[in-house]
């Protein structure tokens, strides 16, 4: 048996998954070291049409989000990574202060500390947290015009009622005058969304297998990567993308204080991704608090950047 490296709490966390009646885990056992680095490689796939397509939504209406937005506004970057996608837009929006959040301040500090340079004028305050179970901004975020800037349709991967409840805890934060920049995947062709999460490289394959080590790593446990499948596929029903681990045969995962026998074929639900039309997407935001000002798309409407006020 292996050591487990989990807080206790993460440890319940993925037991409780691994041993309810249909086993699943969060998707956010994906981003081990390794697994961020199989997410960046994911983004340059040429099935993996979000990232690009985002990006040429910025490139082409970059100006036009600017106009929206708005000069001298706080601009807040949800998982905001190397913050290369906010600073490319900083020539047009102009922001006052720039708050980048993740969850590694570490990471931030360094990426933002390089910007600060290039941007002098911009006040930048980064803040280290796990915004996804709701937060409260501290004081160090001015209370001025907060724009929330919610980009690569991270929104996704929760569920529909999840989304709510997270935009909702946005609300509250934005203040009166509030708002949000977000990008939404749309539900298009089935043949290239199951393309999209299961890439020919199997770069995809790898990120959600990674997943095993990850939990061996997390609580202790023996999953022999080899014995599991990466699959994916569109769910038309929820509107998603379903990522699972099946067993390619009947066994038997140990660690320490449980384990899980498999049945050949059983899965593991790893993630789900939810897309949206653009008519579904406008109404989650209104359940929200949120009135859409400007949809933005591509040419073959498959991704959408959205500016939504508070109401
Ligand atoms: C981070 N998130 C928006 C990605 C998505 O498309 O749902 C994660 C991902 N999973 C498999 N490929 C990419």
């Amino acid at each position: 048996m292996q050591m487990s490296h989990g807080s206790k709490a993460v440890i319940a966390e993925i037991s409780a998954g691994l041993l309810s009646p249909a086993a699943h885990t969060s998707p956010k056992f994906l981003y081990d070291g390794l697994g961020s680095k199989l997410f960046e490689a994911i983004c340059e796939l040429p099935e993996y049409y979000p990232t690009r397509t985002e990006a040429s939504i910025f490139a082409a209406h970059g100006a036009a989000m600017a106009r929206a937005i708005g000069d001298g506004s706080v601009l807040i970057d949800l998982g905001a990574g190397n913050c290369a996608k906010a600073a490319s837009l900083f020539p047009l929006l102009r922001p006052a202060q720039y708050v980048p959040v993740d969850i590694s301040r570490d990471f931030l500090v360094g990426a933002v500390a390089q910007l600060q340079q290039r941007f002098p004028q911009i006040e930048m305050t980064a803040l280290g947290l796990d915004f996804s179970n709701g937060f409260a901004l501290p004081d160090s975020v001015r209370a001025g015009r907060r724009v929330f800037f919610y980009p690569g349709s991270s929104i996704g991967n929760f569920s529909p009622a999840q989304a709510v409840d997270f935009l909702r805890g946005l609300r509250a934060n934005a203040g009166a005058d509030g708002g949000l920049l977000i990008g939404v995947d749309l539900i298009k062709d089935h043949t290239v969304l199951d393309a999209a999460y299961d890439d020919a490289l199997g770069v995809t394959a790898a990120f959600n297998l990674n997943m095993l080590r990850h939990l061996n790593y997390l609580i202790g446990s023996d999953f022999d990567v080899e014995q599991w499948k990466h699959v994916a596929f569109f769910e038309a029903e929820h509107g998603r993308i379903e990522m699972h681990l099946e067993a390619r045969r009947a066994l038997t995962v140990r660690w320490p204080g449980g384990e899980r026998r498999f049945e050949r074929g059983e899965r593991i639900h790893t993630e789900d991704s939810y897309k949206y039309t653009r008519q579904s997407f406008v109404s989650l935001l209104e359940r929200a608090g949120f009135a859409t000002n400007h949809v933005w798309t591509d040419a073959d409407n498959w991704f959408a950047v959205i500016h939504a006020r508070v109401i």
